[in-house]
């Protein structure tokens, strides 16, 4: 009988990977046709080198950020976990006029390849995955948003669709030429109206939007450890520069608990009764924890395939900070940060805590309160629990851990130490 279990699961295993398979042959246009940019196929370098035969010149055309060019394309990749802050990191990156900004592409890989096990430890469900969020990521920074209609439910047809995750949180999908719905005066469209109002979004449309801008920025939270995108960074191809956030597992932990409540229902239970439920999943907070120590011991190991190319950042030093973190973050990226970005921080980083209810995915929110607030909203013993699962992490990434309930709740000892993460240059 022990061999019918396993027969059952091989045979799940080999379904997605077929179904992984079928998607990558039947996309329209493999990425791989175009060859590796060097002065010798895109470059502006004349010479002998530019009358060998260039094959595959009409695939540099058509991925703009093949020229080999002092004003190349930023690929910008926010890389964090659900509910440490990155949408508030993303629409940094979104405000601004030169940025095309995609929320969580990789939502759609995961729901079509994985549906039900959103937290997969099986390490063969975990490495389809990422190849797949790799081949997907790389086709996106070539502005390819065609590959992503493989993953789509239901399949775009005429390559328009109503179904893209979050559409609403990237400015270019809301705003003249993709959605005529609003004025070139229309700065800040609400998520929501995007929604209600914009025609079903037109993939061709949104391509030639991200075209023209003059970078890319992604934002990642279902890739574990950042030795898993090596392969992204390093490719020639791409100029990727990683933002990892991080934030206090504490704090990720209670707002996850407010904002999945099916998922996290037994840690409510626990916080209701002051009783650990004996059917906890564990690995809710355990994940979160071995992922930040392998994703951020790699980054802060400076490897050098990460030269240039990685920045650490607190949610709790953003929250405190806006501003100046936000100057810092634009200088790693090596862009000049605009008005706009500037005038969206003045806006959301003093909004009400009734706003912030309203707006459960959103970030308009008082950002400084709003970082250390699970402090009153978690109990201590689950807070004793979560530092001992998750000492390591805490430490290398300066949380205090507290020793009793009213360390805890004494709002004005910080929990966060002065702690400064250079970006690796
Ligand atoms: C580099 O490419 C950009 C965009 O295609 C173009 O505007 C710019 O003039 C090019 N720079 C040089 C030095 O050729
Ligand atoms: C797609 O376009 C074709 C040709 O314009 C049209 O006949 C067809 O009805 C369209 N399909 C959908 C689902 O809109
Ligand atoms: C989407 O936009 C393209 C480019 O403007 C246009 O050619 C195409 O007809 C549009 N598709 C639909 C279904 O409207
Ligand atoms: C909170 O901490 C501060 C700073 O250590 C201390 O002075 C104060 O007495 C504490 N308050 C309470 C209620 O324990």
């Amino acid at each position: 009988m022990q061999c019918s279990w396993k027969a059952v699961i091989l045979l799940a295993l080999a379904s997605i990977a077929i179904q992984y398979t079928a998607i990558r042959t039947l996309t329209s246009k493999p990425f791989q046709l175009c060859p590796v940019p060097s002065p010798q196929n895109c470059g502006l370098l004349g010479g002998p080198e530019t009358e060998s035969p260039i094959e595959g010149r009409a695939g540099c055309d058509d991925y703009p950020y093949f020229s080999f060019n002092a004003s190349r394309k930023t690929h910008i990749m926010v890389l964090a976990t659900t509910r440490s802050g990155s949408s508030f990191v993303g629409q940094l990156l979104n405000q601004h006029a030169d940025i095309f900004y995609l929320f969580e592409p990789l939502y759609h890989v995961q729901t079509t390849l994985i549906p039900r096990l959103s937290h997969s430890r099986n390490a063969a469900d975990r490495r389809v995955m990422l190849g797949a969020s790799r081949d997907l990521l790389r086709s996106l920074y070539g502005c390819d948003l065609y590959f992503l209609e493989s993953y789509i439910k239901p399949a775009p047809a005429n390559h328009t669709t109503d179904k893209l995750f979050r559409r609403g949180a990237s400015r270019a999908l809301c705003s003249l030429p993709v959605c005529d719905a609003f004025g070139p005066t229309d700065a800040n469209v609400e998520e929501g109206d995007c929604v209600k109002k914009c025609a079903s979004l037109n993939m061709t449309l949104a391509a030639d939007a991200c075209r023209v801008k003059r970078h890319v920025a992604i934002k990642v939270v279902r890739v574990p450890e950042i030795g898993d995108l090596r392969a992204l960074v390093e490719d020639p191809r791409l100029n990727i520069k990683v933002i990892q956030l991080v934030r206090d597992p504490r704090g990720i932990l209670s707002s996850r608990i407010e904002t999945f409540r099916d998922t996290y229902r037994l840690w409510r239970i626990w916080r209701a009764t002051g009783r650990r439920p004996y059917n906890l999943d564990l690995s809710q907070l355990t994940v979160v924890c071995e992922d930040f120590l392998g994703s951020v011991s790699t980054g802060l190991s400076h490897p050098h395939w990460l030269k240039g190319k990685y920045m650490l950042v607190r949610y709790e030093d953003l929250s405190r900070n806006p501003l100046l973190k936000t100057m810092e973050i634009y200088d790693f990226l090596g862009l000049p940060m605009d008005k706009s970005v500037e005038e969206w921080i003045q806006t959301n980083t003093r909004g009400s805590t009734e706003l912030s209810a309203k707006h459960k995915y959103g970030t308009v929110r008082d950002s400084a309160a709003n970082a250390e607030s699970w402090r009153l909203k978690l109990s201590y013993d689950m807070v004793e629990y979560t530092q001992a699962t998750c000492h390591k992490v805490l430490h290398q990434l300066g949380y205090k851990a507290v020793k009793s309930a009213e360390e805890l709740k004494n709002m004005s000892l910080s929990l966060v130490q002065d702690k400064t993460f250079v970006p690796f240059s």
